[in-house]
């Protein structure tokens, strides 16, 4: 019976017009790197997206993974309001998906909702939002490119991540242990991280603090997708960190 439907279906002149009209539509892929953060752990005056890596400020490396996936549609970059830092530097190198933008607030949460309210004529409820720390320069295409493959099947949204290696222990004040947390099923959070963007938009707006995008989706009783990735995507947080960072780099490009 449905095989009599369907061929009915095909031999009605306006099928092919419909089918063309009901192509499903493909959310598009925004990429948010929240760089309003002062970086004091690193005891530098400089902000650290604007320490240098192998000869270009910190930042660009991720930007030019993120700018170069076909898959990204734009990548825009949030700011300080008072950076005075960024116009001091060329990143016409990285064409015309970048787009810097000047609302960065007080927390990280902050300066990603800055940017995602900033977009918002832009961006449809469903496209997806990728944020990713300006602080982790390592990020390869293959990171992205995976997350994207896993999570856009997902409903919730996901996040790149990395099972917990080492035995963790609890301290007290003065830091002495008070017990094992065992190790098993917990991950260690990296970015990007990957949710749509009335959802994460929703999520942050309810959940001011928070660390990390997937913390306020969960806040709001929803479950994100692990996606495995590996130690190479590390954050720059302390000055070993930058020397990491750079002999990943040299050796990835070797
Ligand atoms: O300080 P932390 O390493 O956790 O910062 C993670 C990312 O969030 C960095 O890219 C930093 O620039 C950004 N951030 C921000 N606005 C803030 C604080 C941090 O965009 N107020």
């Amino acid at each position: 019976m449905r095989m009599q439907g369907r061929r009915a279906v095909t031999r009605h002149p306006g099928f092919q017009a419909n089918i063309r009209r009901m192509q499903p539509f493909r959310p598009k892929h925004y990429a948010i790197v929240p760089a309003a953060g002062a970086g004091s752990r690193m005891r530098s005056e400089r902000p650290k997206q604007y320490l240098s890596l192998l000869g270009r400020p910190l930042i660009h490396h991720a930007l030019s993974v993120l700018c170069g996936l076909p898959e990204i549609d734009k990548v825009f970059v949030v700011l300080s309001v008072d950076d005075a830092e960024w116009r001091q530097h060329d990143w016409s190198g990285l064409g015309d998906k970048l787009v810097p933008l000047f609302c960065g607030g007080a927390t990280r949460a902050d300066s990603v909702l800055g940017g995602l309210r900033a977009i918002s004529d832009r961006a449809e409820q469903s496209d997806w939002i990728l944020v990713h720390d300006a602080a982790r320069p390592c990020i390869a295409p293959w990171h992205v490119e995976k997350l994207i493959r896993e999570v856009s099947h997902e409903e919730v949204g996901g996040l790149l991540a990395v099972p917990v290696a080492d035995t963790l222990k609890q301290s007290d004040e003065r830091d002495h242990v008070i017990r094992t947390v065992p190790r098993q099923s917990l991950w260690q959070a990296q970015t990007p991280q990957m949710f749509r963007y009335v959802m994460l938009r929703r999520a942050l707006e309810q959940a001011r603090e928070v660390t990390d995008e997937a913390s306020a989706i969960e806040a709001a009783g929803l479950h994100p997708k692990l996606v495995q990735s590996d130690a190479t995507n590390l954050k720059v947080t302390y000055p070993l960190d930058l020397h990491l960072a750079e002999w990943i780099l040299r050796n990835r490009e070797a």
